[in-house]
């Protein structure tokens, strides 16, 4: 489901187009298929900007041209996963931790595309937990607030968990050197008031809620891929 969708989203690249690179298995799918594109030259002066120090080895590996993000000033297209999508096109981004470089890049685009597969669709946001990226310092007296910025929105709870790396002792950090808060609400029933309260906060660096920044979601089903518009 995941490669119908990056195959569809790559018939939206055009030769010479500086292309913002998302992160997450259905971004690197699509940059493996950018790649073999380049291969046969069915497309050709590409650069991408990485997104991630992941999709940077992933995109080194599958022969994209990079170009560093403090070199670009504009980017024609972004194509990057989500972790769930409502039917207004707001999404939840940052599962794998990069959301603060997704949402620079995704900001900077003249176009967002999003490449999901059908399970990521929701009537409304808030089931995955919210990721939300912070300074370290002070993180607790951050994470309290967040707490509050999340109930005061509407959210009917909120478990506010500091993620930690895979041996599950240390605190996962950012290639931008922050930790993520990982709020578990089950609904986030005005994701617009929340991202207005998150942002509103000191520590908080960039939160998961991407809203108007995307205007076409591929998803990817068992046998192609459906292009949404709105
Ligand atoms: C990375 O921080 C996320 O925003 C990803 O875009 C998201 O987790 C989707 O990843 P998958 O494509 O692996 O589901």
């Amino acid at each position: 489901m995941k490669a119908h969708a990056a195959a569809a989203a790559l018939e939206y690249v055009e030769s010479g187009m500086i292309l913002g690179l998302g992160s997450g298995s259905t971004a690197e799918i699509f940059i493996e298929q950018l790649g073999a594109a380049l291969k046969t030259g069915a497309l050709s002066g590409i650069r991408g900007v990485p997104t991630s120090a992941m999709t940077e080895r992933a995109a080194q590996g599958a022969g994209v041209p990079l170009m560093p993000a403090d070199q670009a000033s504009r980017i024609d297209l972004t194509i990057d996963g989500a972790d769930e999508v409502d039917g207004r096109f707001r999404l939840i981004k940052g599962g794998g931790g990069c959301l603060l470089r997704e949402k620079i890049i995704a900001h900077a685009s003249d176009r967002m595309i999003v490449v999901v597969d059908e399970t990521k669709l929701v009537e409304m946001l808030g089931a995955f937990p919210l990721p939300v990226e912070v300074d370290p310092f002070a993180f607790t007296i951050t994470a309290k607030k967040v707490f509050d910025a999340l109930r005061a929105s509407g959210a009917p709870r909120c478990d506010v968990a500091l993620r930690r790396r895979g041996d599950g002792l240390e605190p996962f950090v950012t290639d931008g050197g922050h930790f993520i808060l990982d709020c578990a609400c089950g609904e986030l029933p005005d994701p617009e008031a929340a991202a207005r309260r998150l942002a509103a906060i000191p520590g908080v660096m960039e939160h998961g809620l991407f809203i108007g920044l995307a205007r076409t979601v591929i998803v990817g089903e068992e046998d192609g891929a459906e292009v949404l518009e709105i």
